[in-house]
């Protein structure tokens, strides 16, 4: 056992170091719940540049839910991130260095390039006629433009919404319609895997029913023809030419709580929801956290290998760290691509110090690239970080031993969409470290478990983790909200924010996380509703109802396992189970490839009509006793042929 797990056994009671520590966090955590708004209004004031000071920290609270922070303060989000620095001196410093999927691609941009750029894709946008508040959809794979566009949008108070390139078609135009974007902004290809893929011709069919799409901007990536739609269809290096470099684009002063972006996440029901994010929360919160989790310097070479279509690249590839002044590293390739030692050979080759990655990718290197990690010179890093999923011990252990060299523990962070950054992550020292329930709350939040009755779990009892105090970097809203927000975050408990996670705490405020609630899947980190696979399903002629569960992968952590009902007349074939997986993987995209699909003749289902999903779940496990309570079932039969359809599919 090594002399980290030692500490981590023996608990608080260890070196002085890490109890001096402990007791500096608890003494800093305390203060910040005492006060809230005394310990936001500094963090504020110290964090970020404001082009007017607030004049009240925050105004309402979970029981009213309009809660909002630094009302009357104004700042701009895109001159945070790159014009302070700059007037601190660090113009020619590194603010992106991004590695194309070849490795001789390589592109740097000093804090004064990317400025330069960003005003010039600001300038095309008003050119376009984007004001404040137009919404712009920015779908591009991991390349510079992306940042550039988000702050583009930022400088001039448009609204960002980017969408995963792993989404198509009709995950696209969900995301894409209801938020009424003006802009497009795409590429007309991505490379994955040394093979060039279309990318602007899976939007072409959304755009066309998108009415309020006037103009879509195409970076061209590779030489590929592909179509361009006269009068809204542009290139974005004709677009940045016309424009030249010379003229400065001025930054919009927004209000605190004007919206930054919106970013769709999947929840346990109907379509993908727009989560919004406003400016002065939202960055106040995720730079608190680069201070805390991170504790960024301008040295850092700051690589979050999450897609930024995810909010983890929001937060932790784009406005985190170039608030925070560090240089940030962008990978447009696969991890194993070419070989499973590219993460590696790029650590070494840039030299970076903060690497923040998720278990599902830990998994994929573990797997096909054992021993590898050591031909490569990492000394550079200081930090290791994970989220999206649970991180199990074998994961933890191999990432803290091979890629730590056993002297740099994982630091295991727990946050959603809607909390704008980090909420849990193990703050105290480094050798209080180990695999699995280490995260403590960061100063200013105030977490618990409840158990389903409202009551606060006894330590060690599992029960869903719940916030109860507003924090700034929580969303502002879901669009076109309809009483979303209520039904979603608040209806579990009066007056307090219901993650949908289940958890467990010790008596020492230490929190594991032990798994969603609700039905999402989380497919390599990726966070997917139930709801969306069904519809997308339902949708399919030969189907007359479907339900989604997921179920446990070696290496996505989950994937989709589905339970169909055919129409009248069709036949159940092995041929139409094929085209329905293709299917599912062609609407939503890649990120929902090897889908099982599973005849049945029907769904189990209650006597008030709802699907009875826990019992699906145990079936497509091989669970196939303890159902638990099953009095509700409108037709126990259903279950026999549930469990038969399982055996012979499997
Ligand atoms: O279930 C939790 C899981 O991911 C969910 C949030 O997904 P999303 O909004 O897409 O954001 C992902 C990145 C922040 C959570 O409700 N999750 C995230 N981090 C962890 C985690 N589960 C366990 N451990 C984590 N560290």
């Amino acid at each position: 056992m090594n002399n980290l797990m030692k500490k981590k056994n023996n608990q608080e009671s260890s070196s002085p170091s890490s109890d001096s520590c402990l007791s500096k966090y608890k003494k800093v955590y305390d203060l910040s719940l005492e006060n809230p708004e005394a310990f936001w209004a500094e963090r504020a004031e110290t964090l970020v540049s404001w082009a007017r000071k607030w004049d009240e920290v925050l105004q309402g609270d979970f029981n009213r839910r309009e809660v909002s922070w630094f009302s009357g303060g104004r700042l701009n989000v895109s001159s945070n991130c790159l014009d302070r620095h700059l007037e601190k001196g660090c113009r020619n410093q590194a603010a992106l260095i991004w590695q194309g999927e070849n490795d001789d691609e390589v592109k740097v941009y000093t804090y004064q390039m990317l400025l330069t750029e960003t005003c010039r894709f600001a300038n095309v946008l008003k050119d376009k006629g984007i004001k404040k508040g137009d919404c712009v959809s920015i779908y591009l794979p991991m390349i510079p433009e992306l940042v550039i566009a988000m702050l583009a949008c930022a400088r001039i108070g448009a609204v960002h919404s980017v969408i995963f390139c792993g989404f198509s078609s009709t995950a696209l135009k969900n995301r894409i319609k209801d938020c009424g974007s003006k802009v497009f902004v795409t590429a007309d290809t991505v490379a994955r895997g040394g093979r060039i893929i279309p990318l602007k011709p899976n939007a072409d069919g959304p755009l066309d029913e998108c009415q309020s799409i006037r103009n879509c901007i195409v970076v061209r990536r590779s030489e590929k023809e592909i179509s361009m739609v006269p009068g809204r269809d542009s290139w974005w290096h004709e677009e940045m030419a016309r424009e030249g470099i010379g003229r400065y684009c001025e930054p919009v002063e927004m209000d605190a709580g004007d919206t930054l972006f919106m970013l769709y996440t999947s929840g346990s029901t109907g379509k993908p929801k727009g989560v919004l994010h406003s400016c002065g929360g939202y960055l106040t919160y995720v730079l608190h956290t680069c201070r805390t989790v991170f504790h960024f310097s301008e040295n850092d070479i700051h690589w979050c290998t999450a897609d930024i279509g995810w909010i983890t690249g929001h937060s932790y590839s784009v406005y985190g760290p170039l608030g925070a002044g560090a240089t940030i590293l962008i990978y447009e390739g696969l991890p194993l691509y070419p070989e499973p030692d590219r993460y590696w050979r790029i650590v070494e080759k840039f030299g970076v110090t903060v690497l923040y990655t998720a278990p599902a990718a830990i998994r994929a290197l573990m797997h096909f690239g054992a021993g590898l990690a050591g031909r490569y010179d990492l000394s550079s890093l200081r930090f290791l970080g994970s989220v999206g999923e649970p991180i199990n011990p074998g994961e933890w252990n191999w990432y803290f031993k091979e890629i730590g060299h056993s002297k740099l523990p994982v630091i295991d962070t727990w946050w959603q969409t809607e909390t704008g950054g980090i909420m849990l992550a193990p703050l105290v020292h480094p050798e209080l470290c180990g695999p699995g329930g280490c995260s403590r709350p960061l100063p200013g939040i105030d977490a618990a478990v409840f158990t389903e009755s409202g009551r606060e779990t006894v330590p060690g009892e599992s029960g869903r983790l719940v916030i109860r105090k507003p924090w700034p970097g929580m969303l502002k809203a879901v669009l076109g909200d309809g009483g979303r927000v209520q039904k979603m975050y608040f209806s579990s408990y009066p007056g307090v924010y219901d993650t949908g996670d289940s958890a467990r705490r010790s008596g020492e405020n230490v929190f594991q996380i032990t798994g969603r609630l609700d039905d999402v899947i989380i497919i390599s980190g990726h966070r997917l509703g139930t709801a969306e696979i069904e519809s997308v399903l339902t949708a399919h002629r030969s189907v007359a109802e479907a339900a989604v569960v997921g179920i446990a992968d070696s290496l996505k952590g989950q994937k989709i396992y589905a339970f169909v009902t055919v129409g009248k007349n069709v036949e159940q074939t092995p041929g139409l189970l094929g085209e329905l997986r293709q299917y599912v993987q062609e609407t939503i995209g890649p990120i929902a490839t090897h889908s099982t699909i599973q005849y049945v003749s029907a769904l189990p289902k209650t006597r008030s009509g709802k699907i009875m999903r826990r019992l699906l779940r145990k079936i497509a496990s091989n669970d196939f006793h303890h159902f638990g309570d099953i009095s509700t079932l409108a037709d126990p039969s259903v279950i026999t042929d549930l469990i038969e359809g399982k055996k012979r599919s499997s």
